[in-house]
């Protein structure tokens, strides 16, 4: 049976292109793994709570194509986005007598899309490896692009490498088993990409949302694919992130401070973003880059999509300096000075400093009492 593919795409990078296919049942279809590098083995990698979902139906579709299709389970969580289950990876494919031909398949959000393409950079230096993600939010985001990596005690996805998948594969279908609140969190990366790249786009999520909170299917399948073409795009221009590409952090530089504040697991990465979003369009108005309609309707869409807009207090007596100590940190920073990347004009984003002195307005106005 062909499945009711709804979108292909091509993210352009030379001999690393790849195609983005969009559609319902695609997992299940033998059809969706034609052409993939030749190989006796596959390995599926995946997590104790998509496993039991979807793995048996992938499995009988690479039994088509691979002579053998191993499977390895991690646990499920970020706090598992670590050295020990990487090595899970590993264990699995040296116990297998896998050779470098062997083909990874991330069955997964992003999570184990992360760790997956990671073990693929990785092993033997280097095996092709296919995105199957399972969440909105990788399909929309962490799937395209090649970042790969994992956590470290010091910091979040500070360990990793650029290595792009050979395919990725978004079935609408498993975004139906969803949790309410990992929807609202992909919701938070569509969002983003409005302001940052298309108005026209932003305009299309305000007049949809409540379809897309209520996972009506051609309502994710545009959300998927706008969101994946504005991602190739940028990637397709600066795959390792020497500029343009930072623009696709856009509220995570004060998400990133509130879960690492809070404790990762806490809040959701995309209800961090979601809220983040909020805090850099006020940091964005205080500059005098927007104005405060702007901010107010990007507040009303974000919370609308379930997500939270108020930032927590990560600290009673010192919460800004709490708040600036933890943004030193992240990956744009540079010589312990905080890039944010901003909105300078409907649909147009720009990475700038600011003063501390206007951040911590910011954080004031922007956290709950
Ligand atoms: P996740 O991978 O933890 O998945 C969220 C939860 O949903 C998990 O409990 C998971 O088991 C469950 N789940 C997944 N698919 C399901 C399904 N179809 N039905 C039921 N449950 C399902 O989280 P995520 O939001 O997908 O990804 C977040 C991770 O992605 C973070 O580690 C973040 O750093 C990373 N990320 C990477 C990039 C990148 O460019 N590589 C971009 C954004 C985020
Ligand atoms: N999620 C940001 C990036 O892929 O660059």
């Amino acid at each position: 049976m062909t499945s009711p593919l709804l979108h292909s795409l091509t993210i352009a990078l030379g001999e690393r292109s790849y195609p983005i296919q969009i559609g319902c049942g695609l997992l299940a279809d033998a059809a969706s793994f034609v052409d993939l590098p030749s190989a006796s083995a596959a390995l599926i990698v995946s997590n104790s709570t998509v496993a039991p979902l979807y793995a048996q139906a992938l499995r009988a579709a690479l039994q088509q194509h691979y002579a053998q299709v191993h499977s390895v389970v991690l646990p499920d969580g970020e706090a598992y986005k670590d050295w020990q289950t990487l090595n899970l990876i590993f264990d699995a494919l040296l116990q297998n007598s896998c050779d470098r031909k062997t083909v990874l398949f991330a069955l997964g959000g992003g999570v184990v899309g992360d760790m997956t393409g990671f073990a693929a950079a990785s092993y033997m230096r280097g095996v092709p490896f296919v995105q199957i993600p399972t969440t909105l939010l990788a399909q929309v985001d962490s799937s395209v692009g090649g970042k790969t990596g994992i956590n470290h005690p010091l910091g979040k996805n500070m360990v990793g490498a650029f290595y792009q998948p050979q395919r990725v594969l978004c079935d609408l279908d498993t975004l139906q088993t969803l949790p309410a609140r990992e929807v609202s969190a992909g919701l938070a990366e569509v969002i983003k990409y409005g302001p940052i790249a298309d108005m026209a786009f932003l305009d299309w999520i305000e007049t949809h949302i409540d379809a897309l909170v209520a996972r009506d299917v051609h309502a994710l399948a545009h959300a998927v694919r706008r969101s994946c073409e504005i991602k190739a795009q940028v990637v397709s221009q600066d795959e390792r992130e020497g500029g343009l590409r930072a623009i696709l952090n856009f509220g995570h530089t004060f998400g990133h401070a509130i879960e690492a504040g809070l404790g990762y697991g806490d809040w959701l990465h995309g209800e961090a973003v979601g809220c983040g979003m909020v805090m850099a369009a006020h940091l964005s108005q205080a500059l005098g880059l927007v104005d405060e309609a702007f901010v107010l309707r990007l507040t009303r869409l974000i919370a609308a999509a379930g997500l939270p807009v108020r930032g927590p207090v990560l600290d009673a007596t010192d919460n800004a300096g709490r708040y600036l100590a933890l943004m030193r940190v992240d990956k744009k920073a540079e010589a312990g000075a905080i890039r944010f990347v901003l909105i300078d004009g409907p649909g147009r984003a720009c990475m700038r400093g600011a003063d501390d002195a206007l951040v911590c307005a910011v954080i004031a106005r922007c956290c709950a009492a």
